[in-house]
């Protein structure tokens, strides 16, 4: 790759066709895609009914501006106001997950007039603006992971100079898919609602059935402000949304407040979010998605009970974790290029010694077993 900018590890440059979980590269060969992308194919790589109707958006209109948003923007935003449970609310649709995030982030801070949200240290918001940088001055950063107890937690907060709480229910940060307890989640969002603050919840992640709910939020008994949802909402098309509860819009519409970028509210991306929400709802793809991802949870289990390497495996629905104690050896690393090499593309997380796991909700179970079988065998031969 002589044009491309290396600002990130590439592995390999020849995949030429994708279907459902599978990546053929220009020999021909399969692989199973365990990663669905970065995150983003839940429905699978290059579902029929998204790619048909990018087709016949193609030959419509893909783009309008700003001042012309028509019926098919519309109807997306109802349908994700109806699936994130604020059918009254209102929506922007923007390109990324980043852009998504951050706008609520900026929305939160014209309301409450306070520079200062709260996150967790180890959650990741997107790759830029304030929530990408996470300046001390901007946020303070709360290590859930280091505290004794929820209220020694809540005692390190300053919550009267805290405009929002944006939590990230994923477990994506650098926390290798760990989740918050529902017990601090819970009080957070009461001590920052009681003082007039707002709750935005990152669901770019977790979000369009992830975690085998459709949203990660819905895990917690918390009423969310603000929705940012992105990567599964266009199943690997660049579209991304804020949801947001009707008081807020309200606010933000008196107070004039302007928000504008080329590709806002885009037919395209839009008749691809409505497409993906309907055919995640007919097709049941959040239950059979949570189903298929207790039963991978299950057989990784087996898995670290057979394999004293592993330290342990966790995860919620279809995001998992299998982490291995320290070996000279046996690596994160080490087991990705050996599942590469049997045809499996897993994430994997150097500085946790973890591989992850985040599926299309689509994928056969037969897969599951599949790999598991692969990592069996790895563990097997490899002398520990
Ligand atoms: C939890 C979380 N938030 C935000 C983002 C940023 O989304 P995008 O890459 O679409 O900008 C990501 C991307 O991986 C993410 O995992």
């Amino acid at each position: 790759m002589e044009y491309i900018l290396q600002c990130h590890e590439i592995v390999k440059t020849d995949f030429v066709r994708a279907e459902n979980c599978f990546l053929y590269d220009a020999d021909g060969r399969r692989y199973v895609d365990f990663e669905s992308g970065i995150w983003c194919t839940a429905l699978g790589h290059n579902h029929p009914r998204i790619s048909q109707v990018i087709e016949s958006q193609l030959k419509q209109v893909i783009h309008l501006g700003t001042r012309y948003p028509n019926q098919i923007v519309e109807d997306a935003a109802k349908a994700v106001l109806d699936v994130v449970g604020m059918e009254d609310g209102k929506c922007t649709f923007l390109i990324s997950g980043s852009e998504a995030v951050e706008f609520g982030v900026q929305v939160i801070r014209r309301i409450t007039g306070k520079p200062l949200m709260l996150t967790f240290n180890n959650s990741f918001l997107g790759s830029y603006g304030s929530a990408g940088t996470k300046k001390p001055e901007e946020w303070f950063l709360l290590d859930w992971l280091a505290c004794k107890d929820v209220e020694e937690c809540l005692k390190q907060i300053p919550f009267d100079k805290i405009g929002g709480f944006a939590f990230e229910p994923g477990g994506s940060g650098i926390s290798f898919v760990q989740f918050p307890p529902a017990q601090l989640i819970h009080r957070i969002v009461e001590e920052i609602h009681k003082r007039g603050g707002l709750v935005l919840v990152n669901e770019i992640t977790s979000g369009m059935g992830r975690t085998g709910k459709w949203f990660g939020f819905q895990h917690y008994d918390i009423q969310p402000d603000i929705v940012a949802i992105g990567k599964g909402l266009g199943n690997g098309y660049p579209v991304s949304v804020a949801a947001m509860r009707r008081k807020v819009a309200d606010l933000l519409e008196k107070d004039g407040f302007r928000y504008i970028q080329s590709h806002q509210n885009d037919p395209l991306g839009c008749a691809v979010a409505k497409e993906v929400i309907s055919t995640f709802r007919e097709g049941d793809w959040v239950e059979k998605g949570n189903a298929l991802g207790g039963f991978f949870l299950n057989e990784l289990n087996q898995l670290a009970a057979k394999h004293s390497i592993i330290k342990n495996a966790r995860g919620r629905g279809m995001l998992l974790g299998l982490e291995f104690h320290p070996h000279e050896k046996i690596t994160a690393t080490w087991m990705y290029n050996a599942l590469l090499e049997k045809g499996f593309l897993v994430g994997y997380y150097p500085a946790g010694n973890l591989l992850r796991f985040d599926p299309s909700l689509t994928m056969e179970k037969e897969n599951v077993v599949s790999l598991i079988e692969s990592l069996d065998e790895i563990l097997s031969g490899a002398t520990l």
